[in-house]
């Protein structure tokens, strides 16, 4: 599996990439076009002396650190290259802070080694080992540098050979510093179908702070994704952006610390908040990944970057297939039987998706699943509801001629039920506080080996008595309140771990799952969108963005999820949320992802069936476009009446624009306006043809003209969108 694990794949070739010219060490990390120099000063201590585009002539980054001086009280250390607390020449923010075992506060980290080296899957991995002069206490810094994407994965090692525990009392994966003047950080708020809400924050002076305290679910409230503009606001194909995110599926923090220079400090990591670590000697600590990319030439390219990478290196299945699919959450909730489940499957089949998905309600006996206030943690399946079981429905929807998959949220339980009854003492809560509820639940406590395998054993059974189950979709929807294990406290470990290590006994079940089931597509789910980082994309296939699926908030937020995943990732469904949109709009913004359906197919209208399995049909002729293709951002809906976008295939012969109205107010003129496309090849003739019509709609397209590449990305072309035509999807070929 594609692990991000400490140490694996490496190949220890030692590549000529530092110099040592007397006492001082320069150490370049490099992609094709950004370089990160580390230099060591007159003390040894190490230092960022360059952040930005990589030079052809690498003995030239030699002088890089020439061009900055400080000499400003204190400020020599702003620009270390992984901040310290407790030693007196650095006032910015720490990326660690520690207590030795003697019960000095102090770390100093000082340069002792480094080495370059190529690993098996492509990448450049530079690891400095930073040493404190008293202590036995290291920290390596790892930097993974991907060439032809531009993306750099940061973390940190920590570990000493102390008499006793040291006490982390914070522990960075990465620290920055940047020389650029002018920043502009884009952050995400959310809430409940209200994921990834832009809001752009002009970087002056002092700390901004992106954090979540949430334990599960970290995108819910915060993103972990963040875009920074360094020299001024980015467009879409212009100026220089950095776009990443930090890889924890837990607390994270990203801090922003602009000083006195206009320099700016980054820190990011698992977020200290009540998480004091007790390290004990000989157990390195790896830190998570923050990754990013940086462009030179805008958003769009970052993001193209980000999302290839995603595919080739993190995602499962990154370039490999989706299934199309028919859920049966918003169409019947909790209120199903066997014979209705089974009445839907054909449905699934007419409209010609790949598969049905049982979401939630199948399961729990003593108190049944038939709301969300009960029988959470009993996942046998309910015998009146169903009474042949799961392997029947399997059956009889492969009868019907599509797969089977199956919703579960095995990290959770209801108090009302057996597991909370047989094993209080598995659940996070305080024993001598009132429990709290997030939609009438408790998270189980998965610092405990033994839930670890409870929850393994959930979906292995599945599998088990189920082979040919196609599809899980996985859920989350409780954070983490009143943090305490039960398990910690007869472990004798400190409390404060219990963050920590619930997100790794997480990540501990999810290995031991995808070694025994590599390939099953699984959706990552947290009550909408609670979560979509990039360590847990290890392990799944795609994710969901949000349980609002209204088609006109999906085009914003679709939009905004775009800039750090590629299409294949998003789970994006057609349903009657808001049926004030039409199906063609609805479906049209469904078919930027992977395509599903959650509407009840028996109510829909002969014309609208017609109508909805050609758009199948297309979806399926083009989805390899949308997947493995470049996606091109061409007229953002938060400056425009419209938004449009086009995805196009690696040859540059074949993809797909869409676009949309998003303002229906009487002044806005959407139609007057053209849009000028992007990714052509510039000498070759195209051909527009409109997809997605209902029978006997005429298209205004005219798809007998032909427009060089040239004129399409210069001159551009106008889809005539409007409140008559609110959708439009337009294919593009060369010819
Ligand atoms: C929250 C998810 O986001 C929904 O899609 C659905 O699966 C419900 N949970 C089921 O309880």
């Amino acid at each position: 599996m594609k692990s991000i694990n400490l140490l694996t794949n490496i190949l220890f070739v030692l590549l000529p990439f530092s110099f040592s010219f007397g006492q001082s060490v320069t150490i370049p990390i490099e992609t094709e076009n950004v370089a990160i120099v580390l230099k060591t000063d007159g003390n040894n201590r190490l230092k960022i002396v360059y952040f930005g585009k990589s030079l052809s002539n690498i003995n030239e980054y030699e002088q890089t650190g020439e061009v900055f001086n400080f000499r400003s009280e204190g400020a020599s250390s702003n620009n270390n290259a992984y901040a310290v607390a407790g030693i007196d020449n650095n006032f910015t923010e720490p990326a660690i802070a520690v207590v030795h075992v003697d019960g000095n506060n102090s770390l100093d980290l000082l340069y002792e080694s480094h080495s370059t080296s190529k690993t098996s899957d492509g990448a450049t991995l530079t690891v400095v080992t930073l040493k404190d002069p008293v202590y036995p206490f290291f920290v390596d810094l790892y930097y993974k540098a991907w060439q032809d994407k531009d993306v750099i994965e940061q973390w940190s090692v920590i570990r000493h050979t102390e008499k006793g525990n040291v006490v982390l009392g914070k522990y960075a994966s990465a620290n920055l510093y940047l020389y650029n003047k002018d920043y502009y950080l884009t952050s995400y708020n959310g809430s409940w179908a209200k994921e990834m809400q832009p809001v752009v924050t002009p970087l002056r002076q002092g700390m901004h702070t992106i954090e979540s305290r949430l334990g599960t679910r970290e995108n819910l409230l915060t993103s972990p994704n963040f875009m920074l503009s360094l020299d001024g606001e980015a467009t879409e194909t212009s100026g220089t952006v950095m776009i990443g995110q930090i890889a924890w599926n837990g607390n994270f923090s990203l801090q922003f610390e602009t000083d006195v220079y206009g320099n700016l400090h980054i820190v990011a990591g698992i977020n200290p908040y009540q998480s004091a670590y007790h390290l004990k000697p000989n157990t390195p600590f790896e830190t998570p990944r923050f990754i990013y990319t940086i462009s030179f030439e805008g958003k769009g390219r970052g993001s193209r970057n980000l999302q290839d990478w995603l595919r080739d290196h993190t995602l499962l299945d990154g370039r490999g297939n989706r299934l199309t699919l028919l859920n049966n959450w918003e169409a019947t909730y909790f209120d199903f039987d066997q014979d209705k489940l089974v009445s839907l499957f054909s449905g699934a089949e007419e409209l010609g998706v790949d598969m049905f998905l049982l979401d939630d309600g199948w399961f729990a006996n003593k108190y049944p699943r038939n709301n969300d206030k009960a029988g959470l943690g009993d996942w046998e399946v309910n015998r009146s509801k169903l009474p042949d079981g799961i392997p029947y429905l399997v059956r009889e929807a492969e009868k019907a001629g599509v797969k089977f998959g199956i919703w579960i949220e095995p990290e959770m339980v209801n108090p009302k039920s057996e597991l909370y009854e047989n094993h209080p003492d598995w659940v996070i809560r305080q024993e001598k506080r009132p429990e709290i509820y997030f939609r009438n639940q408790l998270v189980l406590d998965l610092t405990n080996p033994e839930v670890q395998d409870f929850v393994f054993d959930v979906v292995d059974k599945l599998f088990t008595e189920n082979p040919s189950l196609a599809f899980v979709k996985w859920d989350c929807n409780a954070p983490i309140f009143n943090g305490h294990s039960k398990y910690l406290e007869r472990k004798k470990v400190p409390q404060s771990h219990i963050y920590v290590e619930y997100t790794r006994g997480l990540d501990n079940v999810l290995q031991r799952l995808r070694n025994k089931y590599p390939t099953v597509p699984m959706m990552l789910c947290s009550g909408g969108g609670g979560r979509t980082d990039y360590s847990l994309l290890q392990y799944f296939t795609e994710f969901w963005l949000s349980d609002n699926t209204d088609p006109l908030e999906r085009v914003f937020m679709q939009w905004n999820y775009s800039y750090y995943y590629p299409a294949i990732t998003m789970c994006n469904h057609v349903t009657d949320w808001s049926s004030n949109k039409s199906l063609k709009f609805r479906i049209d913004v469904a078919s930027m992802g992977k395509l599903g359906f959650d509407i009840r197919v028996n109510e829909m209208t002969k014309r609208d069936m017609r109508f909805s399995q050609q758009a199948i049909r297309n979806y399926n002729d083009f989805k390899d476009v949308i997947w493995h293709g470049e996606m091109y951002r061409l007229a953002s809906p938060y400056e425009n009446d419209i938004a449009s976008l086009m995805y196009i295939n690696n040859e540059k012969t074949e993809g797909v624009i869409f676009n949309y109205l998003t303002n229906w107010r009487y002044l806005a003129e959407p139609s007057l306006r053209s849009v000028k496309l992007q990714g052509l090849d510039a000498k070759r003739s195209y051909r527009l043809t409109e997809l997605n019509l209902y029978d006997g709609q005429r298209s205004s397209v005219d798809s007998t003209k032909k427009y060089s590449g040239e004129f399409l990305m210069n001159v551009g072309f106008n889809p005539n969108v409007n409140s008559s035509r609110s959708s439009v999807v337009i294919k593009i070929e060369a010819i």
